[in-house]
Protein backbone atom coordinates (compact mmCIF):
# COMPACT_ATOMS: atom_id res chain seq x y z
CA UNK A 1 0.00 0.00 0.00
CA UNK A 2 1.18 3.55 -1.21
CA UNK A 3 0.22 6.86 0.02
CA UNK A 4 0.72 8.07 -3.13
CA UNK A 5 -0.37 5.75 -6.24
CA UNK A 6 -2.37 7.39 -8.22
CA UNK A 7 0.06 9.21 -10.28
CA UNK A 8 2.53 6.57 -10.88
CA UNK A 9 1.56 4.05 -14.10
CA UNK A 10 4.38 1.72 -12.72
CA UNK A 11 5.72 0.86 -8.97
CA UNK A 12 8.60 1.66 -7.30
CA UNK A 13 11.53 -0.12 -8.21
CA UNK A 14 13.08 -2.71 -5.42
CA UNK A 15 16.54 -0.96 -5.14
CA UNK A 16 14.67 2.20 -4.62
CA UNK A 17 12.15 0.72 -2.07
CA UNK A 18 14.90 -0.26 -0.50
CA UNK A 19 16.66 2.44 -0.39
CA UNK A 20 14.29 4.60 0.46
CA UNK A 21 12.29 3.03 3.23
CA UNK A 22 12.71 4.38 6.77
CA UNK A 23 10.22 1.52 8.13
CA UNK A 24 13.36 -0.43 10.18
CA UNK A 25 14.55 3.09 11.96
CA UNK A 26 11.10 5.31 12.22
CA UNK A 27 8.93 2.28 13.73
CA UNK A 28 10.82 4.03 16.86
CA UNK A 29 8.15 6.22 17.01
CA UNK A 30 5.42 4.20 16.53
CA UNK A 31 3.62 5.36 19.81
CA UNK A 32 4.43 9.01 19.05
CA UNK A 33 2.29 8.34 15.32
CA UNK A 34 -0.55 6.30 16.83
CA UNK A 35 -1.18 9.15 19.80
CA UNK A 36 -0.92 12.29 17.26
CA UNK A 37 -3.07 10.27 14.79
CA UNK A 38 -5.79 10.02 17.91
CA UNK A 39 -5.60 13.48 18.44
CA UNK A 40 -6.11 14.22 14.67
CA UNK A 41 -8.47 12.10 14.25
CA UNK A 42 -10.63 14.30 16.90
CA UNK A 43 -9.53 17.40 15.43
CA UNK A 44 -11.29 15.78 12.22
CA UNK A 45 -14.04 15.58 14.06
CA UNK A 46 -13.79 19.31 14.88
CA UNK A 47 -13.91 20.38 11.35
CA UNK A 48 -16.54 17.97 10.53
CA UNK A 49 -14.89 15.54 8.44
CA UNK A 50 -15.61 12.55 10.87
CA UNK A 51 -18.72 11.88 12.97
CA UNK A 52 -18.30 11.61 16.32
CA UNK A 53 -18.67 7.91 16.09
CA UNK A 54 -16.28 7.48 13.28
CA UNK A 55 -13.73 8.98 15.58
CA UNK A 56 -14.45 6.94 18.25
CA UNK A 57 -14.07 3.98 15.87
CA UNK A 58 -10.74 5.47 14.77
CA UNK A 59 -9.32 6.33 18.11
CA UNK A 60 -10.26 2.71 19.46
CA UNK A 61 -8.95 1.19 16.41
CA UNK A 62 -5.34 3.47 17.13
CA UNK A 63 -5.51 2.05 20.68
CA UNK A 64 -6.14 -1.55 19.70
CA UNK A 65 -2.52 -0.95 17.25
CA UNK A 66 -1.19 0.57 20.06
CA UNK A 67 -1.61 -2.38 22.13
CA UNK A 68 -1.22 -4.83 19.65
CA UNK A 69 2.95 -3.56 18.55
CA UNK A 70 3.64 -4.82 22.04
CA UNK A 71 3.46 -8.32 20.94
CA UNK A 72 6.14 -9.89 18.77
CA UNK A 73 5.06 -10.24 15.13
CA UNK A 74 3.45 -6.37 14.82
CA UNK A 75 6.23 -5.71 12.29
CA UNK A 76 7.03 -8.98 10.56
CA UNK A 77 6.60 -9.19 7.22
CA UNK A 78 5.82 -5.08 7.14
CA UNK A 79 7.17 -4.00 3.76
CA UNK A 80 5.76 -0.16 4.38
CA UNK A 81 7.56 2.73 2.90
CA UNK A 82 7.71 4.21 6.85
CA UNK A 83 5.93 4.00 10.34
CA UNK A 84 3.36 6.48 9.17
CA UNK A 85 2.29 4.23 5.97
CA UNK A 86 2.35 1.39 8.21
CA UNK A 87 -0.02 2.64 10.57
CA UNK A 88 -2.59 3.55 7.95
CA UNK A 89 -2.24 0.22 6.35
CA UNK A 90 -3.01 -1.39 9.39
CA UNK A 91 -5.88 0.82 10.42
CA UNK A 92 -7.29 -0.15 7.26
CA UNK A 93 -7.11 -3.76 8.26
CA UNK A 94 -9.09 -2.79 10.96
CA UNK A 95 -11.76 -0.07 10.05
CA UNK A 96 -11.85 -0.82 6.50
CA UNK A 97 -12.64 2.14 4.11
CA UNK A 98 -13.10 4.61 7.34
CA UNK A 99 -9.38 4.21 7.65
CA UNK A 100 -9.19 6.34 4.06
CA UNK A 101 -10.59 9.79 6.07
CA UNK A 102 -7.75 10.00 8.90
CA UNK A 103 -5.05 11.78 5.93
CA UNK A 104 -7.80 14.40 5.31
CA UNK A 105 -5.95 17.68 5.41
CA UNK A 106 -2.65 16.20 6.99
CA UNK A 107 0.72 16.01 5.45
CA UNK A 108 3.78 13.26 6.16
CA UNK A 109 5.78 16.14 6.28
CA UNK A 110 3.94 17.97 8.95
CA UNK A 111 3.40 14.55 10.77
CA UNK A 112 6.64 13.39 10.85
CA UNK A 113 7.44 16.99 12.61
CA UNK A 114 4.40 16.19 14.82
CA UNK A 115 6.20 12.78 15.57
CA UNK A 116 9.31 13.31 15.91
CA UNK A 117 9.18 16.02 18.51
CA UNK A 118 7.03 13.51 20.74
CA UNK A 119 9.03 11.50 20.42
CA UNK A 120 11.64 13.48 21.82
CA UNK A 121 10.17 14.72 23.97
CA UNK A 122 9.84 11.78 25.55
CA UNK A 123 13.42 11.14 25.58
CA UNK A 124 14.26 14.30 27.10
CA UNK A 125 12.57 14.09 29.92
CA UNK A 126 14.17 10.79 30.17
CA UNK A 127 17.75 12.41 30.00
CA UNK A 128 16.43 15.40 32.38
CA UNK A 129 15.82 13.09 35.30
CA UNK A 130 19.16 11.26 34.82
CA UNK A 131 20.91 14.37 34.52
CA UNK A 132 19.27 15.38 37.82
CA UNK A 133 19.87 11.77 39.10
CA UNK A 134 23.64 12.41 38.57
CA UNK A 135 23.72 15.97 40.03
CA UNK A 136 22.14 13.64 43.16
CA UNK A 137 25.41 11.41 42.97
CA UNK A 138 28.11 14.16 42.98
CA UNK A 139 26.22 15.69 46.30
CA UNK A 140 25.95 12.55 47.87
CA UNK A 141 29.76 11.45 46.52
CA UNK A 142 30.92 15.12 47.98
CA UNK A 143 29.42 14.15 51.30
CA UNK A 144 30.94 11.23 51.94
CA UNK A 145 34.59 12.79 52.16
CA UNK A 146 33.38 16.49 53.50
CA UNK A 147 36.80 17.38 53.95
CA UNK A 148 38.95 15.50 51.77
CA UNK A 149 41.53 17.78 50.34
CA UNK A 150 43.08 17.17 46.90
CA UNK A 151 45.06 19.42 44.52
CA UNK A 152 43.68 20.91 41.90
CA UNK A 153 45.33 21.15 38.16
CA UNK A 154 45.95 23.57 35.33
CA UNK A 155 47.91 22.33 32.57
CA UNK A 156 47.80 18.64 34.53
CA UNK A 157 50.65 20.20 36.60
CA UNK A 158 49.76 20.41 40.59
CA UNK A 159 48.60 24.05 40.99
CA UNK A 160 46.64 24.74 44.37
CA UNK A 161 44.85 22.44 47.40
CA UNK A 162 40.96 22.29 46.65
CA UNK A 163 38.50 20.66 48.91
CA UNK A 164 36.79 17.28 46.71
CA UNK A 165 33.63 18.49 47.22
CA UNK A 166 34.68 21.95 45.48
CA UNK A 167 35.92 19.97 42.69
CA UNK A 168 32.62 18.10 42.83
CA UNK A 169 30.81 20.88 42.47
CA UNK A 170 32.37 22.00 39.41
CA UNK A 171 31.14 19.27 37.68
CA UNK A 172 27.38 19.95 39.63
CA UNK A 173 27.38 23.18 37.87
CA UNK A 174 28.10 21.90 34.47
CA UNK A 175 25.33 19.45 34.45
CA UNK A 176 23.27 22.16 36.26
CA UNK A 177 23.84 23.83 32.93
CA UNK A 178 23.17 20.80 30.54
CA UNK A 179 20.00 20.70 32.43
CA UNK A 180 19.11 24.23 31.54
CA UNK A 181 20.31 24.05 28.29
CA UNK A 182 18.13 20.65 27.79
CA UNK A 183 15.16 22.14 29.68
CA UNK A 184 15.21 25.33 26.94
CA UNK A 185 15.78 22.58 23.75
CA UNK A 186 12.61 20.93 25.02
CA UNK A 187 10.77 24.33 25.07
CA UNK A 188 11.71 24.66 21.13
CA UNK A 189 10.73 20.98 20.75
CA UNK A 190 7.76 21.24 22.52
CA UNK A 191 5.60 23.26 20.19
CA UNK A 192 3.15 21.71 18.07
CA UNK A 193 3.55 21.36 14.02
CA UNK A 194 -0.02 19.64 13.15
CA UNK A 195 -1.73 22.32 10.59
CA UNK A 196 1.04 23.04 8.32
CA UNK A 197 -0.18 20.51 5.87
CA UNK A 198 2.58 19.75 3.17
CA UNK A 199 4.57 23.48 3.34
CA UNK A 200 1.21 25.86 2.47
CA UNK A 201 -1.03 25.34 5.70
CA UNK A 202 -3.76 23.40 5.91
CA UNK A 203 -7.09 23.31 3.62
CA UNK A 204 -8.86 22.21 6.74
CA UNK A 205 -9.57 24.59 9.47
CA UNK A 206 -7.88 22.67 12.50
CA UNK A 207 -8.44 24.50 16.02
CA UNK A 208 -4.78 24.39 16.30
CA UNK A 209 -4.54 25.49 19.84
CA UNK A 210 -7.06 22.54 20.91
CA UNK A 211 -4.61 20.19 18.88
CA UNK A 212 -1.53 21.60 20.90
CA UNK A 213 -3.89 21.14 24.37
CA UNK A 214 -4.91 17.53 23.40
CA UNK A 215 -1.03 16.74 22.67
CA UNK A 216 0.35 18.82 25.60
CA UNK A 217 2.17 20.74 23.48
CA UNK A 218 2.62 24.79 25.02
CA UNK A 219 2.05 26.45 21.69
CA UNK A 220 1.71 26.05 18.02
CA UNK A 221 4.20 26.98 15.48
CA UNK A 222 3.82 29.95 13.52
CA UNK A 223 4.87 29.41 9.72
CA UNK A 224 3.70 26.39 7.75
CA UNK A 225 7.23 26.71 5.29
CA UNK A 226 9.33 26.88 8.33
CA UNK A 227 7.39 23.78 9.70
CA UNK A 228 8.28 21.59 6.81
CA UNK A 229 11.25 22.37 6.45
CA UNK A 230 12.52 22.61 10.23
CA UNK A 231 14.80 20.50 12.40
CA UNK A 232 16.09 23.16 14.43
CA UNK A 233 14.12 21.62 17.53
CA UNK A 234 16.16 18.41 16.26
CA UNK A 235 19.95 20.23 16.29
CA UNK A 236 19.11 21.85 19.60
CA UNK A 237 18.39 18.91 21.39
CA UNK A 238 21.36 17.61 19.59
CA UNK A 239 23.87 20.19 21.09
CA UNK A 240 22.50 19.72 24.31
CA UNK A 241 23.24 16.50 24.22
CA UNK A 242 26.66 17.00 23.13
CA UNK A 243 27.30 19.43 25.44
CA UNK A 244 26.38 16.94 28.04
CA UNK A 245 28.38 14.18 26.75
CA UNK A 246 31.33 16.73 26.94
CA UNK A 247 31.15 16.89 30.17
CA UNK A 248 30.76 12.73 30.86
CA UNK A 249 33.80 12.50 29.04
CA UNK A 250 35.81 14.95 30.81
CA UNK A 251 34.69 13.71 34.18
CA UNK A 252 35.72 10.02 33.06
CA UNK A 253 38.73 11.17 31.93
CA UNK A 254 39.78 12.95 35.03
CA UNK A 255 38.25 9.54 37.30
CA UNK A 256 40.30 7.15 34.59
CA UNK A 257 43.53 8.98 35.95
CA UNK A 258 42.47 9.25 39.64
CA UNK A 259 41.79 5.47 39.69
CA UNK A 260 44.94 4.52 37.96
CA UNK A 261 47.85 3.19 40.38
CA UNK A 262 49.42 6.37 39.36
CA UNK A 263 46.92 8.41 41.39
CA UNK A 264 45.71 6.00 43.78
CA UNK A 265 42.93 8.69 45.20
CA UNK A 266 39.93 6.32 44.23
CA UNK A 267 38.48 2.91 43.78
CA UNK A 268 35.85 2.21 41.23
CA UNK A 269 33.90 -0.34 42.05
CA UNK A 270 34.06 -3.66 40.83
CA UNK A 271 30.60 -3.90 38.86
CA UNK A 272 31.75 -0.68 36.72
CA UNK A 273 35.10 -2.43 35.71
CA UNK A 274 36.41 -5.18 33.94
CA UNK A 275 39.85 -7.35 33.72
CA UNK A 276 41.89 -8.47 31.03
CA UNK A 277 41.92 -11.92 29.22
CA UNK A 278 45.57 -12.25 29.76
CA UNK A 279 46.47 -10.08 32.91
CA UNK A 280 44.93 -11.53 36.19
CA UNK A 281 45.63 -8.31 37.86
CA UNK A 282 43.78 -5.51 35.56
CA UNK A 283 41.16 -4.22 36.73
CA UNK A 284 39.91 -1.76 33.72
CA UNK A 285 38.28 1.50 33.85
CA UNK A 286 36.01 0.92 30.58
CA UNK A 287 32.51 1.98 31.71
CA UNK A 288 34.56 5.85 31.56
CA UNK A 289 36.45 4.84 28.48
CA UNK A 290 33.23 3.94 26.95
CA UNK A 291 31.62 7.16 28.32
CA UNK A 292 34.67 9.71 27.38
CA UNK A 293 34.38 7.27 23.59
CA UNK A 294 30.37 8.01 23.25
CA UNK A 295 31.11 11.56 22.80
CA UNK A 296 32.90 11.17 19.65
CA UNK A 297 29.69 9.49 18.58
CA UNK A 298 26.91 12.25 20.12
CA UNK A 299 28.74 15.20 18.47
CA UNK A 300 29.35 13.09 15.52
CA UNK A 301 25.23 12.62 15.47
CA UNK A 302 25.35 16.37 15.66
CA UNK A 303 27.53 17.29 13.05
CA UNK A 304 25.88 14.92 10.52
CA UNK A 305 21.93 16.52 10.90
CA UNK A 306 23.80 20.04 10.71
CA UNK A 307 25.61 18.57 7.23
CA UNK A 308 22.26 17.11 5.89
CA UNK A 309 20.54 20.12 6.37
CA UNK A 310 22.78 22.51 5.27
CA UNK A 311 22.24 24.53 1.77
CA UNK A 312 18.50 22.55 1.77
CA UNK A 313 16.47 24.38 -0.17
CA UNK A 314 12.62 25.69 1.38
CA UNK A 315 10.92 23.88 2.29
CA UNK A 316 10.98 19.79 3.24
CA UNK A 317 13.36 17.51 0.93
CA UNK A 318 14.05 14.07 1.55
CA UNK A 319 17.45 14.44 2.71
CA UNK A 320 15.64 14.94 6.51
CA UNK A 321 14.87 11.55 6.48
CA UNK A 322 18.33 11.61 7.61
CA UNK A 323 18.32 13.52 10.65
CA UNK A 324 15.64 9.93 12.75
CA UNK A 325 19.04 7.82 12.57
CA UNK A 326 21.36 10.47 14.53
CA UNK A 327 18.68 11.57 16.85
CA UNK A 328 18.00 7.71 18.09
CA UNK A 329 21.63 7.27 18.44
CA UNK A 330 22.44 10.64 20.16
CA UNK A 331 19.22 10.07 22.72
CA UNK A 332 20.49 6.54 23.26
CA UNK A 333 24.27 6.98 23.91
CA UNK A 334 23.46 9.99 25.89
CA UNK A 335 20.84 7.98 28.44
CA UNK A 336 22.85 5.13 28.44
CA UNK A 337 26.10 7.44 29.13
CA UNK A 338 24.14 9.68 32.03
CA UNK A 339 23.07 6.31 33.68
CA UNK A 340 26.43 4.69 33.17
CA UNK A 341 27.54 7.55 35.10
CA UNK A 342 25.51 7.94 37.88
CA UNK A 343 26.38 4.08 38.96
CA UNK A 344 30.20 4.95 38.47
CA UNK A 345 29.69 8.00 40.79
CA UNK A 346 27.59 6.37 43.46
CA UNK A 347 29.53 3.48 44.11
CA UNK A 348 32.95 5.29 43.84
CA UNK A 349 35.24 5.24 46.86
CA UNK A 350 37.63 7.88 47.80
CA UNK A 351 40.70 7.31 49.09
CA UNK A 352 41.77 10.66 50.94
CA UNK A 353 45.07 10.49 51.81
CA UNK A 354 46.85 10.06 48.66
CA UNK A 355 45.45 13.20 47.10
CA UNK A 356 45.87 15.15 50.22
CA UNK A 357 49.83 13.82 50.34
CA UNK A 358 50.22 14.90 46.75
CA UNK A 359 48.79 18.25 47.61
CA UNK A 360 51.09 18.40 50.57
CA UNK A 361 54.22 16.93 49.43
CA UNK A 362 54.60 19.58 45.87
CA UNK A 363 54.18 23.20 46.84
CA UNK A 364 50.54 23.18 45.86
CA UNK A 365 50.72 25.93 48.74
CA UNK A 366 53.02 28.47 46.75
CA UNK A 367 50.10 30.89 46.08
CA UNK A 368 48.79 30.81 49.45
CA UNK A 369 52.75 31.60 50.96
CA UNK A 370 52.95 34.70 48.35
CA UNK A 371 49.33 35.89 49.08
CA UNK A 372 50.10 35.37 52.84
CA UNK A 373 53.54 37.88 52.40
CA UNK A 374 51.13 40.28 50.38
CA UNK A 375 48.78 40.46 52.92
CA UNK A 376 51.87 41.12 55.28
CA UNK A 377 52.74 44.51 53.13
CA UNK A 378 55.39 42.56 50.86
CA UNK A 379 54.22 43.97 47.02
CA UNK A 380 52.64 40.81 45.20
CA UNK A 381 54.92 40.92 42.58
CA UNK A 382 58.06 40.14 45.26
CA UNK A 383 56.47 38.26 47.14
CA UNK A 384 56.00 35.73 44.17
CA UNK A 385 59.40 35.77 43.69
CA UNK A 386 60.01 35.07 47.20
CA UNK A 387 58.22 32.44 47.28
CA UNK A 388 59.28 31.08 44.03
CA UNK A 389 63.16 30.79 45.59
CA UNK A 390 61.38 29.10 48.29
CA UNK A 391 60.18 26.78 46.44
CA UNK A 392 63.66 26.31 44.16
CA UNK A 393 65.25 25.87 47.47
CA UNK A 394 62.96 23.18 48.11
CA UNK A 395 63.36 21.08 45.17
CA UNK A 396 67.31 21.45 45.34
CA UNK A 397 67.32 20.03 48.67
CA UNK A 398 64.36 17.97 48.52
CA UNK A 399 62.05 19.73 51.15
CA UNK A 400 58.27 19.80 51.35
CA UNK A 401 56.28 22.74 52.68
CA UNK A 402 55.95 20.78 56.20
CA UNK A 403 59.48 20.89 56.83
CA UNK A 404 60.03 24.40 57.07
CA UNK A 405 59.93 26.01 60.82
CA UNK A 406 59.27 29.74 61.02
CA UNK A 407 62.17 30.26 62.10
CA UNK A 408 64.39 28.80 58.96
CA UNK A 409 61.57 30.99 56.68
CA UNK A 410 62.77 33.97 58.35
CA UNK A 411 65.87 33.04 58.09
CA UNK A 412 65.74 32.18 54.15
CA UNK A 413 63.57 35.88 53.85
CA UNK A 414 62.74 38.24 56.32
CA UNK A 415 59.42 39.04 55.01
CA UNK A 416 58.18 35.69 55.95
CA UNK A 417 55.69 36.22 59.16
CA UNK A 418 54.01 33.84 61.11
CA UNK A 419 50.30 33.92 59.40
CA UNK A 420 52.96 32.59 56.14
CA UNK A 421 54.47 29.58 58.00
CA UNK A 422 50.54 28.70 58.80
CA UNK A 423 49.70 28.44 54.98
CA UNK A 424 52.61 26.12 54.55
CA UNK A 425 49.72 23.46 55.28
CA UNK A 426 47.07 23.18 52.26
CA UNK A 427 43.82 22.84 54.74
CA UNK A 428 44.70 26.57 56.98
CA UNK A 429 45.82 28.53 53.27
CA UNK A 430 41.81 27.10 51.93
CA UNK A 431 40.98 28.91 54.43
CA UNK A 432 42.12 32.24 52.92
CA UNK A 433 39.35 31.67 50.20
CA UNK A 434 36.42 32.20 51.80
CA UNK A 435 34.77 34.01 48.66
CA UNK A 436 31.78 33.23 46.87
CA UNK A 437 33.05 30.38 44.13
CA UNK A 438 36.17 29.79 46.20
CA UNK A 439 37.08 26.53 48.23
CA UNK A 440 37.05 27.89 51.27
CA UNK A 441 35.67 25.03 53.45
CA UNK A 442 32.42 26.95 54.82
CA UNK A 443 31.84 28.38 51.68
CA UNK A 444 31.50 25.03 50.04
CA UNK A 445 29.66 23.65 52.84
CA UNK A 446 27.49 26.10 52.28
CA UNK A 447 27.78 25.56 48.80
CA UNK A 448 26.40 22.43 49.22
CA UNK A 449 23.46 23.16 51.03
CA UNK A 450 23.19 25.45 48.56
CA UNK A 451 23.44 22.99 45.39
CA UNK A 452 20.96 20.95 47.52
CA UNK A 453 18.58 23.22 47.69
CA UNK A 454 18.62 24.25 43.37
CA UNK A 455 18.32 20.56 42.63
CA UNK A 456 15.31 19.70 44.80
CA UNK A 457 13.72 22.89 42.81
CA UNK A 458 14.49 21.43 39.42
CA UNK A 459 13.27 17.95 40.33
CA UNK A 460 10.01 19.72 41.30
CA UNK A 461 9.18 21.76 38.41
N1 LIG B 1 9.67 9.15 5.92
C1 LIG B 1 9.64 10.55 5.65
C2 LIG B 1 10.65 11.25 6.60
O1 LIG B 1 11.05 10.64 7.53
C3 LIG B 1 8.28 11.07 5.90
C4 LIG B 1 7.92 12.25 5.09
C5 LIG B 1 7.81 11.88 3.69
N2 LIG B 1 7.33 12.97 2.91
C6 LIG B 1 7.51 12.99 1.60
N3 LIG B 1 7.05 14.01 0.99
N4 LIG B 1 8.14 12.03 0.97
O2 LIG B 1 11.04 12.38 6.39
Amino acid sequence: MKLWGGRFEQGPSEVFERFSGSLHFDRRMLEADIRGSQAFARALEGVGILTSSERAELVSAFHELAVESAGNNFFSGATDEDVHTLVIRKLGEKVGALAEKIHTGRSRNEQVSLDTRLWLRGEMDRALALVSGLMQALIDCAKRDPDAIVPGYTHLRRAQPVLWAHYLLAYFEMFARDHERLTQARARVNVLPLGSGALAGSGFPFDRDAIAKDLGFASTTFNSMDVSGDRDFALDFLYAASTTMLHLSRLAEDWILYSSEEFGWLELSDGVTSGSSLMPQKKNPDSLELIRGKFGRVFGDMNALFMTMKGLPMTYNRDMQEDKEPLFDAADQLCGSLEMAVAVVETAKLNPARPLQAAEESWTVATDLAEALARSGTPFHQAHKIAGRLVLESVRSGKKPSDWTLAELIRFAPEFTPACAAVLKPSEGMKTREIRGGTGPQHVAAALTDAENRLKTLRSV
